[in-house]
């Protein structure tokens, strides 16, 4: 007989079964004994019942996490014992025969009790076996598989980025040295010079993959290690049509994930993401007037929106436009990097944009500078010096057309999808100040 997963168990009722998981809970009434297990697919309740003597002795023994194969027939419950709250809550094993395939320790916890941070995080290779975390990784795994498909579908070609570079797009301030070749070498802060290049080569390109930024400081918004999504596409005529593209990307994105995860965002008890066809975009000057008026707070010569302005300006964009996401658009030149391009009908502010998403940036793009004299001489200007970046400036020398995109991170749209207060709830294995797994904790 073959394995059946717990998902399909239905189409077996009355018939008998081998599953293989994990001891989710076990619960003992009287002389019975009930063991949840676990699978990749889901959890099923199994009773094991007093007449089958051997195997209510290996019962007996089985604890949380013990890994085992069960043989059994599948029941459907009476009336009055379905449980509601579970997909497979009108089901159960009766088990006839159980194979212990291996033992777990005893527990230092109820993995699923409510318990701090911290904790979670010093005991992730158990903690990430729980019902919850299981639920945002897979909503993340939902929204790169979205991303991908979109872009795939758009015609974009993805492509494998770099890790240790020579000189980092970003500006230098949080970069992390790699001390072992000639010079010192970068872990990149993004793929930004690699994505450019690369739209000389297939027009429209995308990539994933981790970056790195030496932060420092430990917030609820920032890691020293996350995923970023990013794409690069050519012939654009301005940062609009990026934009576009982000508003029908992140409607394809929380479409899937309303269709593919509905038991994990009923889990959450979150809303449906509102995102328009076309999602709303202010400048940022308009941003800091709204703030000046509405929460009366004087901001307007500041390069940048702060945590709380940005909480601030989707709750404007929720009202005003009954949207989740509202682009910034049109940063100050000498605030973003040297690549972006400035508008020639709004001097000293760049065709640059934020996106934010339930009052935290998650999304930063724009049109890029593609002419070669205009971007050695915007290094020059920004005190950078064009020799540093010859390789990436062959890209401009030898043709690149009118082009932009933008870098998302993975994990702050992951938290903010369910409502998570804290990005390294978002993160399977969080690095940050005071964490590398457990290096770092005493
Ligand atoms: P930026 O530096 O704004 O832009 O980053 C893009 C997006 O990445 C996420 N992000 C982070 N997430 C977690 N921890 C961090 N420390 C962190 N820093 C940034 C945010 C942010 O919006 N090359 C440009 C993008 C582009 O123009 O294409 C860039 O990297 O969600």
């Amino acid at each position: 007989m073959k394995r059946t997963y717990i998902e399909d168990l239905k189409k077996h009722i009355d018939k008998s079964v081998i599953i293989f998981g994990w001891v989710n809970v076990r619960r003992d009434h009287g002389k019975l004994i009930f063991l949840d297990v676990r699978d990749k697919t889901g959890i099923v309740q199994t009773v094991l019942l007093p007449k089958h003597k051997s195997i209510h002795e290996v019962g007996n023994e089985l604890r949380p996490e013990w890994v085992i194969e069960i043989h059994g027939r599948v029941h459907k419950r009476p009336d009055e014992m379905v449980n509601e709250d579970t997909p497979l809550g009108d089901i159960e094993i009766e088990v006839t025969e159980i194979i212990v395939l291996s033992r777990a320790y005893e527990l230092p916890f109820d993995k699923d009790s409510e318990m701090n941070l911290d904790t979670y995080l010093d005991h992730l290779p158990l903690t990430l076996r729980t019902s919850k975390s299981r639920a945002i990784f897979k909503v993340q795994m939902v929204i790169m598989a979205a991303f991908r498909e979109f872009l795939a579908k758009e015609g974009f070609i993805e492509f494998q980025s770099p890790k240790i570079i020579g000189q980092d797009a970003e500006g230098g301030a949080s970069v992390f040295d790699v001390a072992y070749f000639k010079t010192t070498a970068h872990l990149a802060q993004s793929p930004q010079f690699y994505k450019q290049i690369m739209v000389g080569v297939y027009e429209k390109v995308f990539t994933t993959g981790n970056v790195f930024r030496a932060e420092k400081h430990s917030t609820t918004r920032h890691l020293n290690e996350y995923t970023s999504l990013d794409i690069e596409m050519g012939f654009i005529e301005d940062h609009n049509d990026v934009m576009e593209l982000t508003s029908k990307l992140m409607r394809h994105i929380a479409g899937s994930v309303k269709k593919n995860c509905k038991d994990e965002l009923t889990m959450f008890d979150i809303a449906d993401v509102k995102v328009p066809n076309k999602i709303p975009d202010i400048k940022l000057r308009k941003a800091q007037k709204i703030i000046g008026e509405m929460y009366e707070e004087e901001c307007s010569n500041e390069p940048d929106l702060s945590p709380q302005h940005e909480r601030w300006i989707s709750d404007y964009a929720l009202e005003k436009y009954n949207s989740d996401f509202i682009f910034i658009t049109h940063y100050p030149s000498e605030k973003r990097p040297m690549y972006i391009y400035d508008d020639p009908k709004d001097p000293g502010y760049t065709r640059s944009f934020d996106l934010l998403f339930r009052g935290i940036e998650i999304n930063t793009g724009g049109q890029r500078i593609h002419d070669y004299d205009a971007l050695v001489q915007k290094m020059k200007d920004k005190g950078l010096d064009p020799k540093q970046f010859e390789f990436y400036l062959q890209a401009f020398k030898y043709g690149m057309p009118p082009h932009g995109g933008f870098g998302m991170g993975l994990e702050r749209l992951t938290a903010k999808f369910l409502g998570l207060m804290n990005i390294k709830e978002a993160t399977l294995f969080p690095r940050e100040l005071n964490r590398i797994d457990t290096l770092l904790s005493e």
